[in-house]
């Protein structure tokens, strides 16, 4: 990663306003290259992410064996098999993703060779035992840091053992390991999830030629059936708009008055929107039009008013749909009049930061009334916040864009430490809230 990039962000100038399209989905982009390597044949890629976190996981499948270029702004992937990637000859550095680390560990997991996977200090600091765990108990062998930390050196198996597991959080992370490394196993490999999570790997699945079985359990969950060996057929993948993306120039648009946006392209997959639906339930002036398919995923345009919001209580079970909003959704909320309450946060303090806490440091740095109670985030809301504050972002790309959408709406000029992060999930921040009007002097 460069160097430290800080930024001071004030109040916009005016409203926010124009039409623009937020970079391709972080998630989708991972797996279009992870299932591009595994296919038999060759897979072209638009609109794929081209920020820090997919280059690294373009950069490991290389490594692994499998063709992978850029040309004329579309991807080209020649893939190898679900068994046929090759031991690579250096340690994988995933940088700051962990969908990359924790998905590449399901691949890594039945290729019968040796690696050793890395990262940066973000990355090295999150729980890696919530994968090697339950792939351990596919044939696998895992050694990593004390607290299941990386580096973590991975010996796979050849075909691995199919496995049945009821995972112990919602993770979208966990369950795709698991189905990837299940590709490669004779049997039936079986994912039980206590909410659904987004579902990304099962739609590739079936987009690459793959059955994938999905039943709903009783209460929320849901039961993912796959049978292996699988074989995976290259085929084209069109990257949506990232959802998780989008997020930062709407709440921007909600909260600086007299702003009017419209954000292009943006998936619109419902285990992933569960922030537009809260914002709604605020009151948002936020319209999903022209809904159509494109690449097999349905994508819309949003379109956004800046209005007073009210607050909102966000139950538990929507945290899997929204997982990555919830710092930029804590920034709506201090605005907006009354207490909100957001249920059930305990899995971001296992993100890119402890987001928790760092959400909570953002806030009352910028003069925000906020506590935790147990796992539940609450925020009295303001008409406006002073602002003024020193933020640190902790390595951090979505605090690093919720401090900046805070700091357009607030009174005082707010410092964050560094954005360079943003670089992972959303290059070309700062120039498309310019674009808007933002007038921020990075
Ligand atoms: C992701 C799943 C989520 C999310 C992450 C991307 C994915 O993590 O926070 O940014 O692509 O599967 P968990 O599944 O661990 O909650």
């Amino acid at each position: 990663m460069t160097a430290q990039r800080p930024l001071k962000v004030s109040s916009a100038p005016a409203g926010l306003a124009g039409r623009v399209r937020v970079p391709g989905d972080k998630s989708i982009s991972h797996r279009a290259l992870m299932f591009a390597a595994l296919a038999e044949g060759r897979t072209h890629i638009s609109g794929l992410l081209e920020g820090d976190d997919v280059l690294r996981t373009a950069e490991a499948m290389r490594a692994l064996g499998a063709k992978v270029v850029r040309e004329e702004g579309r991807w080209i992937v020649d893939g190898c098999g679900v068994d046929g990637l090759k031991e690579p000859a250096d340690v994988l550095d995933m940088g700051n993703s962990g969908t990359a680390a924790r998905l590449l560990s399901g691949v890594l997991a039945t290729h019968p060779f040796m690696s050793i996977m890395t990262g940066d200090a973000s990355l090295r600091s999150r729980p890696m035992g919530r994968v090697s765990v339950p792939l351990g108990e596919m044939g696998a062998r895992f050694v990593t840091r004390a607290g299941q930390k990386l580096p973590m050196a991975v010996e796979g198996t050849g075909k691995g053992k199919p496995l049945h597991y009821r995972l112990p959080v919602a993770s979208a992370q966990v369950k795709s390991a698991i189905l990837l490394a299940g590709l490669n196993c004779e049997g039936e490999t079986v994912v039980e999830e206590p909410a659904p999570t987004r579902d990304h790997t099962e739609n590739m699945l079936r987009h690459f030629g793959t059955e994938v079985k999905v039943e709903e359990l009783p209460g929320a969950g849901r039961r993912i059936t796959l049978k292996g060996p699988a074989r995976l057929v290259a085929q084209d993948v069109l990257v949506p708009g990232d959802p998780s993306s989008a997020a930062f120039p709407v709440v921007a648009a909600l909260l600086v008055p007299g702003s009017e946006i419209v954000v292009e392209a943006v998936g619109q997959n419902p285990l992933r929107t569960g922030l537009f639906k809260t914002l709604k339930e605020m009151g948002a002036s936020l319209e999903v039009r022209d809904e159509r398919i494109e690449g097999g995923e349905v994508i819309g345009d949003l379109h956004v008013r800046a209005g007073r919001l009210k607050a909102v209580d966000v139950p538990a079970v929507r945290v899997p749909s929204m997982i990555d909003e919830y710092p930029v959704l804590a920034v709506a909320c201090a605005f907006a009049e009354g207490t909100s309450r957001l249920r059930g946060l305990a899995e971001l303090r296992v993100k890119e930061s402890d987001r928790l806490a760092a959400t909570v440091a953002l806030l009352e740095a910028n003069g925000a009334k906020v506590h935790v109670e147990g796992d539940d985030l609450i925020i009295e809301g303001q008409k406006t916040l002073p602002g003024g504050g020193k933020v640190q972002t902790h390595m951090d790309h979505r605090l690093a864009m919720s401090a900046t959408v805070l700091g357009l709406a607030a009174e005082k000029p707010v410092h964050i430490d560094d954005t360079a992060f943003i670089e992972t999930s959303f290059p070309g921040f700062v120039s498309l809230m310019n674009g808007l009007g933002a007038g921020l002097e990075a």
